[in-house]
């Protein structure tokens, strides 16, 4: 017996206008704990896609099921209880008075208690560092502090299935990297990620799997070491691999591996073929 997957996703159709659809036909099972990336150019249907594990939107053909659940049959409301979706835009999903009460606002939804949603509060201030903007609105934030709040109130909830669409954007390197630890360490839990994302390295690094996209259809899946090497995909989807991995791809003659995905790896690499020089 297989595991059930934590997503599954049959024969997708997905339009907003009749006439154009934006997804196309899409097969994918997500098991439970993958760590998933998709990629594609912009307007090749990643957010379409990935709005729909969550019942944002259903599908016009085919269908999606979520441990299991057709999510045509679920309410976003019992979605959310197993799935918990990072808007590309936090002003799309921020609304409350206040940092804290955004926070609050899904745990306590999730029917925690008084205590158990102070706790997780205080903690997702915590970690993104957003004390000092608890009692502030969050609408009068800058664009990295909304991105913030707009992950620290998901990440509050700790949905089994966590998705976050381009969360790094609008973020500097050390607010970026201190999210991805946070994402790494929920996913070391159990949890399962799916992860939309214009920057390559930052999926090379974080991603067990890769989801290419182009035009509503997925053009290429697999490991990031393997998905790197397509270079017909990559190159019909407008996309190139991380530098680190197209410059060892450059250096083959010199027996440097392609499948190289970061710059510690890289220099792993190195230091074995300058063994090997006789
Ligand atoms: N709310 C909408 N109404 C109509 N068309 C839309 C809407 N959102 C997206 N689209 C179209 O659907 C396609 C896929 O968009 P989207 O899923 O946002 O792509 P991505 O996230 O990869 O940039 C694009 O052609 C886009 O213009
Ligand atoms: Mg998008």
């Amino acid at each position: 017996m297989t595991a059930q997957p934590a997503i599954a996703v049959r024969d997708l159709i997905y339009r907003y206008d009749p006439e154009l659809p934006a997804l196309e036909g899409v097969d994918l099972e997500i098991e439970n704990n993958a760590y998933l990336g998709v990629i594609g150019q912009n307007g090749s249907g990643k957010t379409t896609l990935v709005k729909h594990f969550n019942g944002l939107l259903k599908p016009t053909e085919g269908r999606v099921q979520v441990f299991g659940m057709d999510t045509r049959q679920a309410s976003v409301g019992q979605m959310a209880h197993s799935v918990g979706y990072v808007f590309q835009n936090p002003d799309h999903q921020i609304f409350c008075a206040t940092t804290r009460e955004e926070i609050a606002f899904g745990p306590r939804n999730l029917g925690m208690n008084d205590a158990e949603v102070q706790e997780r509060v205080e903690d997702a201030l915590d970690a993104f560092e957003l004390g000092p903007y608890a009692d502030v609105p969050p609408a009068v934030l800058g664009y990295g502090l909304r991105r913030k709040v707009s992950i620290a109130a998901v990440y509050a909830m700790r949905p089994q299935i966590l998705i976050l669409d381009e969360p790094t954007a609008g973020l500097d390197r050390r607010s970026a990297d201190e999210l991805m630890r946070r994402v790494d360490a929920m996913h070391a839990e159990g949890h399962t990620i799916v992860l939309v994302s214009h920057d390559m390295q930052l999926v090379a690094t974080h991603c067990r799997e890769i989801v290419v996209m182009d035009e509503g259809r997925i053009l290429a899946q697999g490991p990031p070491e393997a998905v790197f090497q397509e270079h017909e995909a990559l190159a019909r989807a407008s996309l190139a691999p991380p530098p680190v991995t197209a410059l060892a791809q450059r250096l083959g003659d010199l027996g440097m591996p392609g499948d190289v995905l970061t710059i510690e790896a890289f220099c792993r690499a190195l230091g074995r073929l300058r063994e090997a020089r006789p």
